[in-house]
């Protein structure tokens, strides 16, 4: 049976797995291993210049890396996937090998701390512009759009705004706009949503959260649709990469120019316990959406609860294109909620005895965080307000356990505020 047609949840099991590659195994082997040897200079020869596939050195390319990349691929309906040493790798290359000094970026407003921090504070330091337009305001995109548009970047579900974009709509304007779309579904999963099924041509994830689902690995990968064609007038750079590689011109730069030059390697070992997680993707997400759900009604029917900002509840203004964009397979499992102030989260997170208090998410373990005072601590009050940060919000990043545990522990928390 040809992988292309199982259906998902036996494809994040089944999906380039090699069995009779591996000695039998039914688990991919960790390469644990620098470099490759050859018996001959002419094989190496070949191998670097590109006209026979191989493996020489770690940071260029590993199998069990590979194994990830082409599950990957096959999960979100792919061309052909790179995975990097962690999600911020991932953007990182994903942009790098599009974006030139003098070129502009149009991004979401509705993004991940580090990212935001990338695009604000280093991105354009090398001479690249970044216009910030409101994530789901889709006549922001359009008016920010012009000739020296070169890519346009949106999270599936902005952490932590918990808005939801229209990526259908998006891709239009990136596609009319003759410029890729690049989708961060990190907190969506391929399980929730497949962009490239709505237009977009690049996806990247930080394989840390859902896809590895037990935080046992930091990891990233760039999965390329193969369906932008990179007009020349628009993008020299990429002249040389499509002689090269064609329909691979862009995975291609990504791979050759920016990942194997910036050193974004991903161990082989953090691979196999990606690998791992992946076989539980489909069920674990089937829990996290239905306690996520479970979670937020609970937390806006409770007294000591000022708001709750969930996609999933009526009240999101978000609800509406999650339901439509996810097609009612859920609506991602990370929420946040008010308290009456600082003290009153702070409080909250130290009477909690199940639940884990981190850095983290996606993780199988339900986890909470007070980002105001946390990882937004050295940005100014303003840049966290604009960020969806307040001092009264709560991250909450909603696991597979028993749901009743789940909320009692939140109840018995809440009671102490
Ligand atoms: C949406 C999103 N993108 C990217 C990242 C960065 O991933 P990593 O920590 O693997 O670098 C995160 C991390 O929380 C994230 O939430």
């Amino acid at each position: 049976m040809g992988e292309k047609n199982l259906r998902f949840d036996t494809l994040v099991i089944h999906g380039a797995q090699r069995p009779d590659e591996w000695k039998s195994a039914t688990l991919s082997p960790i390469y644990q291993t620098a470099s490759h040897r050859f018996h001959t200079a002419e094989e190496l020869s070949e191998v670097f210049a590109g006209k026979k596939k191989g493996f020489i050195y770690q940071r260029l390319r590993n199998p069990t890396n590979e194994t990830l990349e082409e599950r990957l691929a096959l999960l979100e309906g792919g061309m052909e996937a790179v995975v990097t040493g962690s999600g911020m790798a991932a953007i990182t290359v994903a942009l790098l090998a599009i974006l030139r000094a003098g070129d502009e970026l149009v991004t979401g407003n509705s993004l991940f701390m580090s990212t935001y921090l990338l695009f604000n504070n280093v991105f354009t330091k090398f001479g690249i512009k970044v216009k910030f337009v409101e994530s789901s305001r889709i006549e922001e995109w359009e008016n920010a759009v012009s000739e020296k548009t070169k890519a346009l970047f949106v999270e599936t579900i902005g952490n932590p705004k918990m808005d939801v974009p229209d990526l259908k709509a998006i891709a239009e304007i990136a596609r009319k706009n003759r410029a890729p779309l690049v989708v961060d579904s990190t907190l969506a999963t391929p399980y929730l949503v497949r962009p490239f099924e709505l237009g977009a041509h690049v996806v990247v994830h930080s394989t840390t959260k859902y896809l590895n689902g037990h935080g046992a690995a930091v990891g990233g990968v760039v999965i390329d649709s193969g369906t932008f064609d990179w007009p020349e007038d628009k993008y020299p750079d990429f002249a040389v990469f499509k002689e090269r590689a064609g329909k691979r011109a862009y995975i291609d730069k990504v791979w050759r120019e920016i990942h194997i030059n910036f050193g974004t390697t991903q161990s082989p070992f953090q691979s196999f316990l990606t690998l791992i997680g992946l076989d539980t993707l489909a069920l674990r997400m089937e829990r996290h959406q239905k306690n996520a759900i479970a979670l937020a009604e609970f937390l806006e029917k409770h007294p000591k609860v000022k708001w709750v900002n969930f996609p999933g509840l009526p009240s999101s203004p978000h609800h509406e294109t999650a339901k439509r964009q996810f097609e009612g397979k859920g609506y991602g499992a990370l929420l946040t909620f008010g308290l009456e102030d600082e003290k009153a989260c702070f409080e909250f997170i130290r009477n909690l005895k199940l639940v884990y208090h981190l850095a983290n998410l996606g993780d199988c373990k339900t986890l909470v965080i007070h980002p105001w005072s946390s990882q937004y601590v050295s940005f100014t009050e303003e840049d966290r307000y604009k960020n969806g940060i307040s001092p009264d919000l709560v991250r909450v990043s909603v696991g597979i356990e028993a749901i009743e545990d789940i909320v009692e522990d939140f109840d018995q928390a809440l009671a102490k505020v």
